[in-house]
């Protein structure tokens, strides 16, 4: 199975992360053809929306300003344009679930963006990872998205 596995990035982190799980994917599969390969969209400003048709995951980090991601108001910034490319879909059934990244240092507003896309969405956290993820976080979320790609072919 192919995964898609759409992003946005400001500043790199998820960029390396979606292209190292993307070749961790790769050889897994190679060895393995019962591993699904990921197949990575970025997202930009001016993307062109296009109807996702087939199974996808979101990976999204996480710029807030102001609140404190627990009783005060909080605004998304910088990442706006994944959630309209996302608003925008004509359905929603290929939406998998959401990965988060962010930075422990935010506490209660660690990874809020993503939680709030899953609420938005109706869709699972499937994971977080801090700033770009080791190694060891990159080979985990590979193997939750290998689980889930079985469970969706059942
Ligand atoms: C201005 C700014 C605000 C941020 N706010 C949060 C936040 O509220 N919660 C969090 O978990 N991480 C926060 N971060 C950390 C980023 O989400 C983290 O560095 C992420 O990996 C950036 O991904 P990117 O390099 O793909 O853009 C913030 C970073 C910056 C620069």
């Amino acid at each position: 199975m192919i995964l898609n596995l759409l992003y946005i990035s400001i500043s790199g982190n998820t960029r390396s992360f979606a292209k190292r799980i993307q070749q961790l994917s790769e050889a897994k599969h190679e060895k393995n053809h019962s591993f699904p390969l990921i197949s990575i969209k970025e997202i930009h400003d001016n993307s062109t929306v296009e109807n996702e048709t087939t199974p996808y995951v979101v990976v999204v980090p996480t710029y807030l300003e102001g609140g404190n991601g627990l009783d005060s108001g909080d605004q998304e910034i910088m990442t706006e344009s994944l959630r309209d490319y996302l608003t925008s879909q004509n359905e929603h059934q290929n939406f998998l679930g959401v990965i988060g990244s962010g930075n422990k240092n935010f506490a209660h507003q660690y990874c809020l963006t993503a939680k709030q896309y899953a609420e938005q969405f109706n869709v699972p956290l499937i994971a977080d990872f801090e700033l770009r993820g080791n190694p060891k976080e990159i080979e985990n979320i590979y193997h939750i998205l290998s689980d889930m790609c079985q469970k969706y072919e059942q």
